[in-house]
């Protein structure tokens, strides 16, 4: 088999937001495509991540009293936990834009720019978006963004990249050179409609003083640069650029997939950024839609109206009622790469019962069973090697077909075709009737019948291994035919397989049958279940009792008081809870001085896991209410309430 090489990426998510259904869906998506490409012999490499830097990082860590990086190396790992539960390789490659390589190689693009004049510096005033991190238009602005500080205005001098100059290049290079480069075809064309607008150039950079969580500009201590800047170049700082082998290997095989949501930063602002600094382009992006429920887009912030007309669970907990495979199996099979997909959790049920349950269960059983009851459960030869003979047309057809399909990323066409197989070999096993045959005494002919199915279930299998890696090693191991863990390869296929006399396993359903009834009443009767609200850290979060009585909340009295050294934020309180003194960090120094605060009653968090605040021990944290710049103690309103006493 010809040795292809592919570079496969995901976005890097925001560090900030905790993992839902669409990130997850990008990353199976990658991690599909690269266990096919495995399968079919190709060398693979794999990179995700997470992006770092930023305004709502740099926001949540001094809400919390911690620094950025503090911040960062406690998010970052959630995408990791979350990326080993949906089993994604464990091979892959996962690049954090704090990391002092990516930050050498977005400074050495940035100079490399700067030199050659293509960044310049110039004044600007503009509406700014908060949220967004980004200077919106006019057009953008809303009255209630404005009163609600989302939306500010801005003045300053920042420093731009001249994308003007290299737009009507790109035009030619989507419209005449490449005009696959990015698809599918309609995302190009939303790109090509974007460079006809009139443009203005680039802004690229932040002064520090508005921002100083993220990456200072080479040739300007006084800014950092720009969200995008950055977390671009992680495609190719994940491969050592500018000086390694490893970039000179890969880039070229280099494939993007990306949601649609961010089309234009890689459509337009980085092929120019590549193009101008006299790097290669990347071989494909490829933008995919969005899982939508309720017509609405996925994300951490959903409303209650929505939770309550199409509830759905948190992916965590979808994978812990219907498991990681097929739960990859519903997002791989039910997505057109480049639509939108509705989804609720009665559909998932719906298609699991349908194509694993009926038909790919249906099938392992059904073999399993029959042959164990009329050979002993050791496959029986096949005597006519004409037995079957459409199905083996059909299963030697598919390893090509399905190849073919993953190369025009129809990924769900592959589970169509796939599945077509298992239902034929289904329906031949129906029209052979081999129990009618053992029973008449034919043992030939109904052998014959379970060989052909016995195979083709082979060919099924280790097909479905990208999508279903554990539920096919399940499989085949029940066939006789098992496989290491994630060592399967195409060139594994081969019709004489499982031979005559292999010893088969009967065991529990593969894939049990799903009683949507008892599934919809157990959501029911648990209100967090609804919605991705409930998602780990989202802000949005509806807990339930149960969850707050978690909280330890007490009575405490600051004694003393001091700045924690080379900080403007943190105070270290020596405070006392009932009989017991103990020390926190609190991110109240802008707005308390030490002599302010001590003998005031707070509240604080008394189960809170001790953690080091810039090399501070704190055993707890305080609570306080914050609005802007502003900031005030929750406290007690008056009373006899002694210290240590709980908050409930
Ligand atoms: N950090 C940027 C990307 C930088 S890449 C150089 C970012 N991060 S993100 O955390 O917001 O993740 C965005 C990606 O998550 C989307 O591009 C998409 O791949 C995925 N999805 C987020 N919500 C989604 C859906 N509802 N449906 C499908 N995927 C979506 O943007």
């Amino acid at each position: 088999m010809a040795e292809n090489r592919i570079y496969i990426t995901t976005p890097i998510y925001y560090v900030n937001d905790a993992p839902h259904i669409g990130h997850s869906y990008s990353t199976i998506l990658a991690d599909v495509l690269a266990r096919y490409h495995r399968l079919f012999g190709d060398q693979v490499r794999f990179q995700t991540g997470a992006d770092e830097h930023g305004q709502k990082v740099q926001q949540s860590a001094a809400a919390r009293g911690v620094t950025p990086q503090q911040h960062c190396d406690e998010y970052s790992p959630r995408f990791q936990e979350m990326w080993e539960k949906l089993g994604i390789s464990p091979d892959h490659l996962f690049i954090r834009t704090t990391s002092d390589s990516h930050k050498q190689a977005v400074q050495a693009l940035l100079q490399k720019l700067h030199d050659q004049g293509d960044i310049y510096k110039d004044s600007y005033t503009g509406w700014y978006s908060v949220s967004d991190e980004m200077f919106i238009t006019d057009t953008e602005v809303t009255e209630e963004g404005k009163e609600a500080g989302r939306i500010i205005e801005v003045s300053e001098e920042n420093y731009f990249f001249r994308v003007n100059k290299y737009k009507d290049w790109l035009i030619d290079y989507l419209e005449n050179q490449n005009p696959g480069f990015i698809l599918p075809q309609t995302r190009r064309n939303e790109v090509l409609g974007m460079l006809r607008q009139p443009l203005s150039d680039l802004c690229i950079s932040r002064p520090k003083s508005r921002l100083e969580w993220g990456i200072e500009l080479p040739f300007d201590s006084d800014y950092v640069t720009y969200v995008w800047f950055d977390a671009l170049v992680n495609y190719i700082s994940g491969l050592g650029w500018p000086d390694s082998e490893d970039f000179q290997i890969w880039w070229p095989h280099s494939l993007h997939l990306i949601g649609k949501d961010i089309l234009k930063p890689h459509g337009f602002f980085w092929p120019i950024m590549l193009h101008a600094a006299g790097i290669p382009l990347p071989k494909q992006i490829l933008a995919h839609g969005w899982w939508t429920r309720g017509g609405h887009k996925e994300s951490k912030t959903v409303t209650s109206e929505l939770a309550a007309q199409a509830p759905v669970r948190h992916i965590s907990e979808l994978v812990e009622e219907y498991g990681v495979d097929p739960i990859r199996y519903f997002l791989i099979k039910e997505m057109t790469l480049g639509q939108d997909s509705d989804y609720s959790e009665e559909l998932i049920v719906h298609r699991l019962n349908g194509d694993l349950a009926n038909d790919l269960g249906n099938l392992v059983s059904r073999v399993t069973k029959l042959v164990k009851q009329y050979f002993d459960s050791k496959v029986p030869p096949l005597t006519d090697a004409n037995a079957g003979a459409e199905v083996r047309k059909c299963a030697e057809e598919l390893p090509a077909k399905v190849r073919g399909l993953i190369a025009e990323f129809r990924p769900n066409q592959a589970m169509e075709t796939i599945l077509e197989l298992v239902r034929r070999t289904n329906g031949y096993v129906a029209e052979c009737e081999p129990w009618a045959k053992a029973k008449s005494g034919d043992l030939t002919s109904a052998g014959d019948c379970l060989a052909v199915s016995t195979r083709a279930l082979r060919y099924t299998a280790i097909l479905l291994h990208p999508v279903l890696p554990r539920k096919v090693e399940e499989v085949l191991e029940r066939i006789g035919c098992p496989i290491e863990k994630d060592t399967v390869s195409a060139g594994d296929l081969d019709w004489n397989l499982p031979a005559a006399g292999t010893q088969l396993h009967e065991g529990k359903p593969i894939f049990p049958r799903l009683d949507w009834d008892a599934i919809a009443k157990k959501i029911e009767a648990s209100p967090q279940d609804q919605a991705s609200a409930e998602e780990a850290g989202a802000e949005t979060n509806l807990v339930t009792f149960d969850d707050f009585s978690k909280l330890d909340l007490r009575i405490a009295e600051v004694l003393e008081a001091e700045k924690v050294l080379k900080t403007d934020k943190l105070l270290r309180l020596q405070i006392r809870v009932g009989e017991e003194n103990r020390q926190i960090v609190a991110g109240v120094a802008e707005n308390y001085s030490p002599e302010e605060i001590v003998g005031k009653q707070i509240v604080i968090v008394a189960n809170l896991q001790p953690a080091k605040i810039r090399g501070v021990e704190s055993q707890g944290m305080l609570l306080a209410a914050r609005e802007g710049k502003s900031l005030r103690l929750i406290t007690v309103d008056g009373g006899n309430i002694p210290s240590g006493a709980s908050v409930s």
